[in-house]
């Protein structure tokens, strides 16, 4: 098997890797970038201490803050439409998953035009557009390395995929120190979406010997400093720990993929605004036992990479923990059923076979270990609603 892998060109690793953005920016040609953000990088001083460095590096800048969470095609329209308004030989995202995606969708739009739904999944991107910098403040969706976005498309209800190397950043600046002011539940629940990304890319019939290593690192190092990085928000090692294993598990997926939790966990997002790494941590440790039995083995070493079960203990026993695991990696981390949300159980069950659909059409599912008929994905979300 010939395993194709996208990555960008440049990472920037490391505690005050943000300092070195003036000359990341020049190795790469890029003189006046638009920096895509949101409204609470702007309060809380993150943007300015970039910005600050762009005036001492004498970099144009202008800035476009109106991303929101769970980006939306229109968010991307009025972001695109700015982008044209000014003279701009780049992007620059700055924030969690959200602006970054959005910058992605931006520089796409800008490129190719039409509308955004007109290049989800399978549809193919035929131009790549300007040039990206990631600059991750969460760990994280490793939206900083992978080729893909998402973006809700308001008229549908639905969280598209969209995929390509035109999604690719250019570069990342990849540093923690950014990461030790975020809230508890936000690293919560972003930490359990980088793990769900390492796990699904290690059990995806897309894995190679490469997403292998770096979806093992990825669990090793964010099984083991999760909870330290709730409980102690300044501690840097574990913030370190966190922002190095997200990073490496969005290489993993990107270049294998995401799997059934993801497929699932897009439309309860969609429909019902839960926040993405807390609507896979809903879903993970029942869909982990529906898919463990079709590839014991890749889910054992799971457990073996996470450190809960030992190198020379059987599969059977592994996948045990595994599972033990992630269920109190739930409770720890105060994950609430769907029910426990608050979502409406009328509403939930009548958006099942919905949701269903959606799953299927994403790609995710067939990538799974164990791939579901649209009649096991409604068991399924009826099973989780508790
Ligand atoms: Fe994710």
């Amino acid at each position: 098997m010939v395993a194709t892998i996208t990555m960008p060109r440049l990472l920037q690793i490391g505690g005050g890797a943000l300092g070195e953005v003036g000359s990341l920016l020049a190795r790469l040609g890029i003189k006046r970038p638009l920096i895509v953000t949101d409204r609470f990088m702007e309060s809380s001083g993150l943007l300015a201490k970039l910005t600050d460095r762009l005036d001492q590096a004498k970099v144009k800048w202008r800035v476009y803050a109106d991303t929101v969470p769970d980006p939306t095609d229109t968010v991307v329209e009025a972001g695109a439409k700015f982008l044209a308004e000014g003279d701009h030989d780049g992007l620059l995202a700055l924030g969690g998953g959200s602006p970054i995606d959005t910058a992605k969708a931006i520089s796409v739009l800008a490129a190719n035009g039409g509308k955004m739904r007109d290049y989800k999944v399978p549809n193919e991107i035929p131009k790549a557009g300007l040039p990206l910098v990631a600059i991750p403040t969460t760990a994280g969706t490793g939206s900083e390395v992978t080729r893909f976005t998402v973006i809700t498309d308001t008229e549908r209800d639905e969280k598209m995929l969209i995929m390509g190397l035109a999604c690719c950043p250019a570069a990342a600046i990849v540093d923690y120190e950014l990461t030790l002011s975020k809230p508890w539940r936000l690293t919560a629940d972003t930490g359990i979406d980088s793990l769900t990304h390492a796990i699904e890319a290690y059990v995806s019939k897309r894995a190679s010997p490469f997403t292998d290593g770096v979806a093992r690192s990825a669990m090793a190092l964010i099984a083991r400093n999760l909870r330290t990085a709730c409980r102690e928000p300044d501690n840097r090692k574990a913030r370190e720990a966190m922002m190095l294993g997200s990073m490496q598990a969005g290489m993993a997926f990107s270049n294998s993929s995401v799997c059934l939790v993801h497929g699932m966990s897009r439309p309860i997002g969609a429909f019902f605004h839960v926040p993405h790494g807390l609507s896979n941590a809903m879903l993970l440790p029942e869909i982990t036992a529906f898919s463990a039995p079709a590839a014991l083995e890749r889910y054992a070493d799971c457990a073996r990479a996470m450190g809960i079960a030992a190198e020379g203990e059987g599969n059977q026993s592994a996948v045990a923990r595994l599972l033990d695991e992630l269920r109190g990696l739930n409770a720890d981390l105060r994950v609430p059923t769907p029910k426990d949300y608050g979502i409406d159980e009328k509403r939930y069950r009548e958006l099942m076979p919905t949701m269903a659909s959606q799953a299927l059409a994403s790609g995710s599912p067939g990538n799974n270990p164990r791939v579901p008929t649209a009649e096991e994905i409604v068991e399924l979300y009826g099973r989780v609603y508790a």
